[in-house]
């Protein structure tokens, strides 16, 4: 894993947006897995604003979400694929027809989420996926308890990711959906780069179980221990709960050097 513990949200969103940028001038066909949630929006404003001056396009390329809710109308503005039109696709410039998303409205929706897999698997393949972590440490909707290996599913969410997600809600935990459907731990894995964003306090303990804790089940994101490519881009924030704190920042500067 490597490790970036940085002062500030828009360091992070540099560098994040800096390995992306460089996928798609080696590849301009990417696949890129996009995550909802506010950890990467730096990132997203960061690749908005490159698109605009030239620096980088998302033209020929792809894009895989993690998950979505379901049961939310189709205009409701939390609905994720509403979301990642609002807050990334519109403001950059792949295609409409190439951004994909789990459908929570089919009818029927488990054979949907393993029709969403195989399209994943289809058109090649994630090349970078962008990740937040929640406070319980799901990856995507991977809720403690789930498989490791687990493919594109249906889920239950926990309350506590329903009280943190909450404030999209009025602040109203009723109004969140109990349901999602969401890539599993097994589909994420198969991408080939993960770079996982997160800041604040409220992530510091599910970010020591990522980085230092016992791959599990009960920490669903540790799993990204056993990837090749794995990045992990902290504030201090949310580093603060790391052992290795000081050996990680000295592991980053002297691999950037
Ligand atoms: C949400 C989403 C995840 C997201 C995570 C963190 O529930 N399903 O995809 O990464 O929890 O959200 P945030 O970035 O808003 O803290």
């Amino acid at each position: 894993m490597r490790v970036g513990i940085f002062s500030d949200d828009t360091a992070i969103g540099t560098v994040a947006a800096d390995l992306i940028n460089e996928l798609y001038l080696r590849k301009p066909d990417a696949v890129l897995g996009l995550a909802t949630g506010s950890s990467p929006l730096t990132t997203y404003a960061i690749l908005t604003e490159r698109v605009k001056e030239g620096r980088v396009s998302f033209a020929q390329g792809q894009a895989f979400m993690l998950d979505e809710y379901v049961g939310l109308d189709l205009d409701h503005p939390q609905r994720y694929r509403n979301v990642i039109d609002r807050e990334f696709a519109s403001g950059v410039d792949f295609p409409s027809h190439a951004i994909n998303g789990p459908d929570g409205n089919a009818p029927d929706l488990v054979s949907g989420a393993a029709l969403y897999d195989r399209s994943i698997a289809e058109a090649g393949g994630v090349d970078l996926q962008i990740l937040g972590i929640g406070s319980d440490g799901h990856i995507a909707f991977n809720e403690p308890g789930g498989s490791l290996a687990s493919r594109t599913h249906v889920g239950v969410l926990t309350e506590q990711t329903r009280r943190d997600n909450a404030r999209f809600f009025d602040n109203d935990i009723t109004q969140v959906p109990t349901h999602c459907v969401t890539q599993g731990l097994g589909t994420i894995m198969e991408a080939r780069r993960l770079v996982l964003i997160a800041q604040g306090a409220g992530k510091a303990e599910a970010v020591r179980e990522l980085v230092e804790g016992a791959v599990s089940a009960h920490w669903p994101a540790t799993i990204m221990q056993m990837h090749p490519d794995a990045w992990v881009l902290v504030d201090d924030d949310a580093a603060s709960a790391l052992d290795l704190a000081d050996y990680y920042r000295e592991v980053w500067e002297k691999s950037r050097a």
